[in-house]
């Protein structure tokens, strides 16, 4: 199997960053503008995907431990390791956090979750009135809700982050840290 190494990185850790990536930064604009909104006919949409990425998220976590973390593409000041280090270890967690907390806020809360159709949890209906559902651990389901909410604003901080030092190593520094993401080997 190939494995990253300072002039190329492996094929999954190019696909999973993309795929994983670019789903989170489509969960977090839909998360953000349904809830702010009150656009209730996305949050099946919102939870769908949200859970799937879960399966993709997981052997990404997995594979990212395994393989530790890739070595600098070029020499950077002690400072950008530090800030580098620090914003990749709040997106991997978040990676799985933003799932497992939004599945505990919504499934906890009672609400069900149905995957474009089927059913993977069941809402908790009240007996006294169908039309209304419980929850089913109400303290969890908050604390779902809430690591929900602030994780989500902490990984648009960093995520900015991230975004700006990439662009920076790529047309200020001109080095190979963005190209070797897409994919193509460097010679630095
Ligand atoms: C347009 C958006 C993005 C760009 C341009 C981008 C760019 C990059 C680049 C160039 C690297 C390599 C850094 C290095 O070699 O040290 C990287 C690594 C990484 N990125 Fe992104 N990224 C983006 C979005 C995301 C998102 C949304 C997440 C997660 C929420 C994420 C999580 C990570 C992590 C954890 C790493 C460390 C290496 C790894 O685990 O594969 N990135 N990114
Ligand atoms: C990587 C995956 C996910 C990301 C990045 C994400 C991101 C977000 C963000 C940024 C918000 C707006 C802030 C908030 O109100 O909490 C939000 C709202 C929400 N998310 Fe997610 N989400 C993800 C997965 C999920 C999953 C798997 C579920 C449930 C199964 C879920 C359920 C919800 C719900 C119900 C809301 C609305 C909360 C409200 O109206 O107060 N999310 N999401």
């Amino acid at each position: 199997m190939q494995y990253d190494s300072h002039n190329k990185f492996a094929t999954t850790t190019v696909f999973l960053h993309w795929l994983v990536g670019l789903t989170i930064i489509g969960l977090l604009a839909t998360g953000i503008y349904m809830s702010e909104n009150g656009v209730y006919a996305l949050y099946p949409w919102h939870k769908a995907i949200g859970f799937i990425i879960l399966f993709v998220a997981l052997p990404r976590v997995i594979w990212r431990m395994k393989n530790g973390w890739p070595i600098a593409a070029a020499n950077y000041k002690p400072i950008e390791h530090k800030l580098a280090s620090i914003v990749h270890w709040v997106l991997i967690i978040a990676t799985l956090m933003m799932p497992i907390s939004g599945l505990m806020a919504s499934v906890l809360g009672g609400h069900g979750l149905s995957v474009f159709g089927i059913e993977v949890f069941a809402p908790n209906y009240s007996v006294d009135d169908p039309e209304k559902t419980l929850p089913i651990n109400y303290e969890l389901s908050k604390l779902g809700g809430a690591i929900h909410f602030y994780l989500g604003y902490t990984v648009i901080v960093a995520l900015s982050l991230h975004i700006a030092g990439a662009l920076k190593h790529h047309i200020i520094d001109k080095d190979g840290t963005l190209k070797r993401m897409l994919g193509k080997t460097i010679s630095e």
